[in-house]
């Protein structure tokens, strides 16, 4: 029954694998599934037998077992924009895929559609929901353990090549708009959105499988007075690797500083008198970002839905991600400071807060293989 919450997926690619043994991990149903794509429905049909696969997105909206939209097609207007419409139109609640959009013109025109046909939707921004950080997010927000955050640095730099890739890094906006995404979903969580970024972005003219948008590097200011610092690179082959998957995020307070990565344990370290003590938490190193986020995220989404609340990262939240992507680009073409307030207009709220208190921010991850019970 729909009322259940059956997950229907629309576009069935390679990441939707870790999305479907994320869901297995969490309990999330997966009842349903479309892509135009032969192929790619065998592949879904083999890995879920008891699965529906329909041959067009009409009759996946029309089966009485979905309940929610799980959208992964490419991130570009023309396989986004048009199925998001039809989905809203349908009336069912939307996980989609990050980046949400390939542009903020693009988010803005699936908002209206989302508002007007009065649906919840949330980004996948997966990296919130990482194992990992949610002792991160619990650490920062719930226990406040290093106060007011003021400064914060993220350091990805690794070789990100794909040269037989049909799509991956063929576009001009690759790096910051569909990576670095990643990072902005998480520090929109934990700070809400920077008033103004500025930002370099830019390719390693040796690399052969991205053309055009190789790295992204940023400097974002808060309202707050907090600032982060952004060094994000796909093109870096030297001899200290940070990994996309395992980053290496700090971030200062006024009582102290958290120093984690996603699969590599939280320390928090505070000053007492000239002395400096930290704390250091770990976490089962089973659990990691693939696939294990992908089936939190769902799980939070359709608890979300079942007890009415506004997810974390709505899209109404994630338009300041898109609109932070939007000021980066501009930035970098134009090298000036960019403010967030230029790009979103009218829905510029200085007041906003983080995305934390805009969503089920009290909500509890449940446990490995644990099924949630969604009302019937
Ligand atoms: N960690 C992550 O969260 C992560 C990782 C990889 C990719 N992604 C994102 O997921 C999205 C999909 O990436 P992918 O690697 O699965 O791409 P992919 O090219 O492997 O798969 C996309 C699928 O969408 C299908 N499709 C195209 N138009 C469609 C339509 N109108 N209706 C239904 N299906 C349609 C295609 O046939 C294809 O099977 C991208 O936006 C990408 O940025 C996220």
């Amino acid at each position: 029954m729909a009322d259940e919450l059956g997950i229907g997926q629309v576009g069935l690619g390679s990441i939707t694998t870790a999305h479907r043994q994320g869901y297995r991990l969490y309990g999330q149903p997966v009842v349903a599934g479309f892509d135009p794509n032969p192929e790619a429905r065998a592949r879904f049909a083999a890995e879920e037998p008891d699965a529906t696969v329909h041959e067009t997105l009409e009759s996946l909206l029309a089966d009485p077992r979905v309940g929610v939209i799980d959208l992964a097609t490419p991130h570009h207007a023309d396989t986004r924009l048009p199925v998001v419409q039809q989905i809203a139109a349908a009336g069912k609640p939307m996980l989609i895929q990050k980046p949400f959009a390939y542009t903020y013109g693009d988010a803005v025109q699936m908002i209206e559609a989302i508002e007007a046909a009065g649906v919840t939707a949330m980004v996948n921004q997966n990296m919130c929901f990482v194992p990992g950080s949610l002792r991160l997010i619990d650490a920062v927000m719930k226990d406040q353990a290093i106060g007011r955050p003021t400064f914060a640095q993220v350091t990805v730099q690794y070789v990100f090549d794909l040269p037989d890739h049909p799509w991956f890094g063929k576009d001009d906006r690759w790096w910051t708009g569909a990576l670095t995404v990643h990072h902005f979903g998480l520090l929109q969580l934990l700070f809400g959105p920077p008033e103004t970024v500025y930002a370099v972005t830019g390719r390693d003219e040796n690399q052969p499988g991205i053309t055009v948008d190789g790295y992204g590097h940023l400097l974002l200011r808060y309202r707050s007075g907090l600032t982060v610092a952004i060094t994000s690179t796909g093109t870096y082959y030297g001899t200290e690797p940070v990994p996309h998957g395992n980053e290496k995020i700090w971030i200062q307070g006024t009582d102290g500083i958290a120093d984690w990565r996603p699969e590599g344990g939280l320390s928090i370290t505070r000053r007492a008198g000239a002395e400096f003590e930290t704390t250091r938490t770990e976490w089962d190193s089973e659990r990691r970002w693939f696939p294990d986020a992908f089936g939190l995220t769902m799980a939070h989404f359709r608890q979300a839905l079942a007890a009415g609340r506004e997810p974390l990262s709505s899209v109404q939240d994630n338009l300041h991600v898109m609109a932070l992507i939007e000021a980066a680009y501009l930035s970098s073409a134009e090298n000036r400071v960019v403010p967030l307030a230029e790009i979103m207009g009218d829905r510029w709220n200085p007041d906003y807060g983080t995305g934390w208190s805009h969503g089920f921010g009290d909500w509890t991850a449940p446990g490995v293989q644990t099924v949630e019970a969604v009302p019937a």
